[in-house]
Formats: C-alpha cells, structure tokens, sequence
C-alpha cells in the first residue's frame, strides 16, 4: 500500500511539473492568470491648442481611429466615407474571418453609450497597453501592439481630442470573442512604465517608420494567419480584406518589381491622396479617404521608409481571381504565381 501510494504520488508530480513546463513553454501563464496591466493612474491631459490640432490630425487622418475603425461607412460611395455625424461614435467591424464579434466602441463623450465617464488614462491605457477601460483584454485588432510606440506628447494630444468630440448616441454590442481566442489574447498587453519620446522628425526614414507604424500600414499589409503576422513577410501584402462584393487584398508595398518598386514620392502621394494609381482605380478598402489630408512632409517620411524594405518578390494582383499563394498561405489574385 504504502509502496503504490508513492509511485501514486510522484506520477502525480511528474504530471503536475510536465504541466507547468508544457504551459511555459507553449501559452503561458497570462491566459490562466489575466492580462498583464498597470494600475490606473488620476492623470489629466491639458488641453492645448496644440494638442487638439495634432490630436485631430492623428486621429482623423493618420491613425484614423474616428475614422476609420470607430465609425459607421457608407461603401456604396467611392473611399466608403463616415456616415455623416457618425465620426468616433464606433461601430461593429465589418469584417469576416475574425474570431467573433470585434466591436469599436463609441469614442464620444456620450455619457451612455460612449467614453464620457472614462478618465483620461483610462483611454490612454487602452491605446497604448491594450486594456479597457473596465480591465478587460482588448482584442489586438486594436492596432495597441504598435500604438504602444506613439510618444507621451501624441497620446495626450488624441486623447484631448477624443475629449474635443461632439457626443454622439450610438448604442453598440459588446465585444464577444470566441474560445479559445478569448483567453490567448490576454498574453498581447503590455504595461507602459517609461517615458515615450517623441521620434526624430530630422531622419525622414525613422520619422517615416514612425508614421507607417502609427498608420497602421502593417495591420493590413503585412499577411497574417489567424491573427499572426508572418515577419518575414512584413509590408509584402496578400492579406484578404473585406466582405462579398467588396474584397480586395493588400498590395506589396516592398521595393521589389512586385511590389512597388516603379513608384517614385509623387506616385506615392497621389495613390494615398486620390485612391488612383495612374489609371488604376484601387478598391475603397485601401483607406484613402482617411490618409488625403496627410502633409507633404510626412508622405515623403513614409516613402523614405518604405524605400527602405528589404525586397519581397510576392505577386498581389487583384485584377485576377483569388488563388492560393504558397509564400503567404492565404488566397489572393495571383497567388498561384509564387
Ligand atoms: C484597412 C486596410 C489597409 C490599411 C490600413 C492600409 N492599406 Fe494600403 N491597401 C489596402 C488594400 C486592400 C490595397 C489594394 C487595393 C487594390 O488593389 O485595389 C492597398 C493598396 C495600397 C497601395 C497601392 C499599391 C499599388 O498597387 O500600386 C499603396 C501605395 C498603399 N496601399 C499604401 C498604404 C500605406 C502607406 C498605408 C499606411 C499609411 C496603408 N496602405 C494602409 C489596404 C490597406
């Protein structure tokens, strides 16, 4: 008795140790334990006039956050604009193949169904360190993984903004995320405790960089798999966007002759600004309509940077029927021919 007891028990060890080492080494612990987050702090943003310029160009036109994600778009007109008086107020994003229902909450300071008793780090938290305002895990389609590098000074300057907003009422569901995505996700947030400086807006390619990540270019045009983006694929296009009817996939945006490599800056800055390239029309899914009132300056910066990549061959032609691509795994016009 006393013999099987013992063998009972370090099995159960071996079980218990083989359990730990396997979620070490494969989720980790944030699943079980929750995410990891700061405590909220009684910070307050001055409005400055400043602030609440730079805010406006970040979050309308840059990051788009009022409006781009956080708001209701009529796509039957050409570079799908916000329904009128619907800037920031959120809406259910329209996009299949997520794992749930994702929802952009109302930014507005509608006291009900918006952020009007929400303090100042509670937004700022969320952008940045991806936790909601009530503690929750948000699900890192808010783009917080790459916000996390948008300095002090830009963050106070949107988050005066968001406060600058007309209320709008606009009742929403709640975000639902399906098993076991739910609880994987809690491993993306990551507490900010240093000072975020400002980039240098002398070196046209890091001040390039800088915008590209607050752009949110990656998000759409580096291809993911289940919520992952393939780093060696970064900024090669091929990701599938949109629903029946309006599909497109991203474009290579690498200096390969697959990518963009015939573009020159004034190429570029009318692709973003009209949503033409030349001749060729680009589908509305590619938000051109947020990214037009960007400045000269800051267009070339992206240039700069974007002359930058490494040269990814990876042929994206949405002018074909989608078909399997064995670089980035997805399906995409032209996918067969890499
Ligand atoms: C919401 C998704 C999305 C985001 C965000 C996005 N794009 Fe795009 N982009 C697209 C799609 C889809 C296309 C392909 C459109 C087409 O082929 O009709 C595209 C096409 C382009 C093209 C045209 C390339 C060509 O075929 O000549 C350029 C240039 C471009 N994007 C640059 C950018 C930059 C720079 C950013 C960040 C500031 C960005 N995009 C952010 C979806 C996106």
């Amino acid at each position: 008795m006393k013999k099987l007891g013992k063998v009972l028990f370090y099995a159960l060890l071996t079980l218990v140790v083989l359990l730990v080492v396997g979620i070490s080494l494969t989720i980790g612990w944030r699943p079980i334990l929750g995410p990891k987050a700061r405590p909220l702090t009684a910070r307050r943003f001055e409005a400055t006039p400043q602030r609440l310029e730079r805010g406006h160009y970040i979050a309308t036109t840059l990051s788009g956050c009022t409006t781009g994600c956080h708001a209701p778009h009529d796509f039957s007109i050409r570079g799908g604009p916000v329904l009128p008086g619907m800037e920031g107020s959120g809406q259910v994003m329209p996009i299949p193949g997520l794992p749930g229902r994702v929802v952009a909450p109302n930014l507005t300071p509608d006291p009900q169904t918006g952020a009007g008793n929400w303090t100042d780090d509670q937004l700022a938290r969320a952008v940045r360190e991806g936790i909601g305002h009530d503690g929750r895990t948000l699900f890192p389609f808010m783009p917080y993984p790459n916000f996390r590098n948008m300095s002090d000074e830009d963050l106070a300057s949107v988050v005066v903004y968001l406060r600058s907003l007309p209320p709008v009422h606009h009742e929403l569901p709640a975000t639902e995320i399906i098993f076991p995505v739910k609880y994987l996700m809690r491993s993306a947030p990551e507490p900010i405790t240093e000072a975020v400086a400002a980039p240098d807006r002398n070196d046209p390619v890091k001040y390039g960089k800088y915008l590209v990540t607050l752009g949110s270019c990656r998000e759409c045009h580096t291809p993911q798999e289940k919520g992952q983006a393939a780093p060696s694929m970064e900024l090669a296009g091929g990701f599938p966007i949109g629903e029946s009817g309006l599909i497109a996939a991203s474009a290579n945006l690498t200096p390969d002759p697959s990518g963009i490599s015939y573009y020159d800056e004034q190429l570029f800055m009318q692709a973003m600004r009209t949503g033409y390239v030349k001749a060729r029309q680009l589908s509305s899914l590619m938000p051109f309509e947020v990214y037009k009132n960007l400045t000269d300056d800051d267009l070339k910066a992206m240039f700069a940077y974007l002359q930058t990549l490494k040269p990814i061959k990876h042929r994206v032609d949405n002018s074909l029927p989608p078909t399997y691509c064995k670089l980035c795994r997805l399906k995409h016009g032209g996918g067969d021919q890499n």
